[in-house]
């Protein structure tokens, strides 16, 4: 009977460490310590199965992690937060600002992370003076860019550049690189991805391979209690007949 058991656990053990395993592998990362990568990313070539010519496209580049966008270019993946669904990026040329200016977001699945607000990028001739800062990736030893309020009146020396709508205007205090370049993606409709042919849905993704891990361990701490709870009756059985057992002995000594 025990055997048994221990051949379910055996069992439950094994199919426990093959769903680790298999969903495990579905993860890859472009560099040790990179970003893991599963979906709804992807990367070409190295993973069969992706939400294809959706956005969510990365690839490796020496030993980084990189993601583009057709309005801006390449950017660096610092780091992908699955469960938050953000995405940390970094800007390669560290100029946040010329990627708020020229990242136009709006034919992929991907919107900031912060609330956004519009602001207008101006070109000036001249320095304006305080409170307004120049930004010193953007300007040029006779030009100076500023992202003002876009509801402010435009002042005569600047022209208007574009007016986006962004998360941060541009301030000095904050030089961290990555600063405000964290996105955030809207699922993919799963539909689109298994109506196509050959591509097919990566249906046991990182949520999946969880539930699995928690059906598995529910599995084997039934059987585990179960088991214990035979093996403890069947010791209460045997505990009884010997009792009964000294007491017949008892009655025939006596
Ligand atoms: C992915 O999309 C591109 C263009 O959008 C297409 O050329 C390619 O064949 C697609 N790949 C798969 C696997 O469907
Ligand atoms: C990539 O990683 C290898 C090994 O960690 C290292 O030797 C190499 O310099 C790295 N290359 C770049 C471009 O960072
Ligand atoms: C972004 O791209 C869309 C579609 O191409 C376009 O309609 C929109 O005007 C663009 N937005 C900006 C701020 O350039
Ligand atoms: C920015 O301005 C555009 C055009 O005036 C408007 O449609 C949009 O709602 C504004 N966005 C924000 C965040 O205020
Ligand atoms: C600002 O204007 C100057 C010339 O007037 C131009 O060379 C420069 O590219 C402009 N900068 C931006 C960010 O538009």
């Amino acid at each position: 009977m025990e055997s048994i058991f221990l051949v379910m656990i055996f069992l439950s053990s094994i199919f426990i460490a093959t769903e680790a395993y298999r969903s495990s592998s579905r993860t890859i990362q472009c560099s040790h310590g990179g970003p893991e990568i599963q979906f709804p990313f992807w990367v070409k070539f190295r993973q069969p199965h992706g939400c294809n010519s959706s956005g969510f496209e990365l690839f490796c580049r020496e030993n980084a992690t990189a993601i583009r966008f057709p309005s801006h270019g390449d950017l660096l993946v610092k780091s992908i937060l699955y469960d938050s669904r953000k995405l940390n990026l970094i800007d390669p040329k560290s100029c946040v600002h010329e990627v708020f200016l020229n990242l136009n977001l709006s034919l992929t699945p991907f919107h900031y992370y912060y609330a956004v607000r519009n602001y207008t990028y101006l070109n000036c001739s001249a320095p304006l003076s305080n409170p307004f800062k120049e930004i010193p990736c953007l300007s040029g030893a006779r030009f100076h860019v500023y992202t003002v309020e876009s509801s402010l009146p435009m002042p005569g020396s600047c022209k208007k550049i574009k007016t986006v709508a962004i998360p941060f205007s541009y301030s000095p205090y904050i030089s961290d690189n990555t600063f405000g370049l964290g996105l955030t993606w809207d699922l993919p409709d799963r539909e689109r991805f298994t109506s196509k042919g050959h591509h097919h849905i990566l249906s046991i993704g990182r949520g999946n391979g969880k539930a699995v891990l928690s059906i598995g361990i529910i599995v084997v701490a039934l059987v585990v209690l179960v088991s214990i709870t035979i093996y403890r009756s069947r010791e209460m059985q045997k505990l009884k007949k010997e009792q009964k057992l000294e007491a017949h002995k008892l009655l025939a000594d006596s």
